[in-house]
């Protein structure tokens, strides 16, 4: 079982690979993960917080009603994200700060966004506790998060491969979203899986 990272050693590890990011993940978003994120986003509306926003990849997907406020651990990451809400004349009220520990108030959010990032929280149970709580009741959170297959070949590919793939990327590539949803007492009224059950897009009414 991979070691989990502390913040700090996160935070180093994308704000080395902040000029990359883009780059590096420019194949899966055109092979299909643009078409996912504008699915969900779809269902985002009024006030909205992205946790683990990164380079602002969801960004162009809002609806254009929505009020976004975004949080990231790395202020690089956040600095390519707020050059894209420019670019493409959004406002976007951006901090630095820990997905564990959101410094808004109870019930502040319509809607909460997160996508590929449960796999990275040093305490992702904790983070969807956070969101939960910053979202207010009968809001939605919405998440894209990767995980491991449900194809039991794939999925012990993955776990044989996870140690080194966390020291590279600080990505915990075989966690369980689901499990993770659970543990920390929500519960999803859907779940659709793609790409050999590996990318998980999930909606959680709080
Ligand atoms: C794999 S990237 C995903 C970025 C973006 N959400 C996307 O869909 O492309 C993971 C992001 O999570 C951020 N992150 C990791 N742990 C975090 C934490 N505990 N609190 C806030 N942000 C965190 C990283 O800085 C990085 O920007």
């Amino acid at each position: 079982m991979a070691r989990t990272f502390t913040h700090q050693e996160i935070r180093e590890k994308y704000e080395r690979m902040a000029r990359w990011y883009d780059i590096g993940e420019g194949i899966p978003e055109v092979l299909g993960l643009r078409r996912l994120r504008r699915a969900l986003l779809a269902g985002a509306s009024g006030d909205v917080l992205e946790v683990a926003v990164g380079t602002g990849k969801n960004l162009p997907f809002y609806p254009a009603d929505c009020r976004i406020t975004a949080v990231d651990l790395s202020p690089s990451m956040i600095e390519t994200a707020r050059r894209r809400a420019k670019r493409l004349g959004r406002p976007v009220d951006f901090h630095v700060q820990p997905a564990e520990a959101l410094t808004f108030p109870d019930g502040r959010f319509d809607t909460v966004v997160s996508s590929m990032s449960l796999c990275t929280f040093p305490d992702p149970v904790q983070a969807l506790r956070e969101m939960a709580r910053v979202c207010r009741k009968g809001g939605r959170i919405l998440l894209l998060e990767h995980g491991r297959s449900d194809r039991e070949w794939l999925g012990r590919w993955q776990d044989r491969r996870a140690d080194r793939h966390a020291e590279t990327l600080g990505c915990h590539w075989n966690r369980r979203p689901v499990e993770l949803i659970e543990k920390a007492g929500l519960t999803p009224v859907r779940i659709r899986r793609f790409f050999l059950g590996i990318f998980h897009m999930i909606e959680i009414v709080v």
